[in-house]
């Protein structure tokens, strides 16, 4: 693929990085189960997301697509499984008409169609946090996640800007280790989560509802108001 090795930040359209910045959503309900993703652009969103920092430029990341059936299948079954408890617990708990509401019953959808969407991206990162250290700490963790996350998000984010959509989720990993199995994944390495990925049925999505930034980010001392 070819994109611009190099580039002056004066150029940028901010209206339209911000706008990518700020629709991107995580998409349950719109992603379009009917409608095949190429293997051409999960690649090249994938080639841009590899542009993500890693730890000490470790560049760890691994990436399993899939697509059969059947293997698709089994993934949701587990993703059902490990996540039942919160599924029916957010359920439950949430306040009708909410936004929780909203993302439990989106949540709950995605759950069920899960095996149909045409693509089930798993990122993954070399090592785990309980072998790579005796005393695994918070600079540890820190440091795997943090050298496989800033990739999805980028994949996400290149994803957005062609069309399609995704959502993080992670609800498979309550039992991580049964679908290493379902899908040949090592030991020695770190699945980081399961990304849905399609179409999306419309490509226009809004900003969503965040607090002001100055009521969560303080200045010098915790909880010191930066404004
Ligand atoms: C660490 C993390 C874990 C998540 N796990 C799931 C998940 O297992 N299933 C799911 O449907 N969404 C999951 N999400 C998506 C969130 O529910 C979603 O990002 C949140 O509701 C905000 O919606 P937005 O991204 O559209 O703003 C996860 C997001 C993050 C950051």
């Amino acid at each position: 693929m070819t994109f611009a090795d190099s580039f002056d930040s004066a150029d940028f359209d901010l209206a339209q990085t911000d706008a990518l910045l700020s629709t991107t959503r995580a998409v349950r309900k719109r992603l379009d189960l009917h409608r095949d993703v190429p293997d051409d652009v999960i690649l090249e969103c994938l080639q841009l997301a590899v542009q993500a920092p890693t730890g000490s430029n470790n560049q760890g990341w691994r990436w399993l697509v899939v697509r059969d059936a059947d293997t698709k299948e089994r993934l949701a079954e587990i993703y059902r499984r490990a996540g039942s408890d919160y599924l029916a617990a957010g359920a439950a708990k949430t306040e009708a008409g909410s936004q929780s509401a909203r993302v439990m019953t989106s949540a709950n959808y995605l759950a069920e169609h899960l095996g149909e969407v045409p693509v089930l991206v798993i990122p993954m990162i070399i090592g785990r946090v309980d072998q790579l250290s005796d005393t695994p700490n918070n600079e540890i963790s820190v440091g795997l996640m943090g050298s496989i996350l800033p990739a999805v998000w980028s994949f996400q984010l290149a994803l957005r800007s062609r069309g399609l959509g995704s959502c993080f989720t992670t609800l498979h990993l309550g039992d991580e280790a049964a679908a290493a199995e379902v899908l040949g994944i090592p030991p020695h390495m770190t699945q980081a989560g399961l990304v849905p990925v399609a179409y999306t049925t419309g490509t226009s999505f809004r900003a969503a509802q965040r607090p002001p930034v100055e009521e969560i980010t303080y200045l010098d001392r915790y909880k010191n108001p930066i404004r």
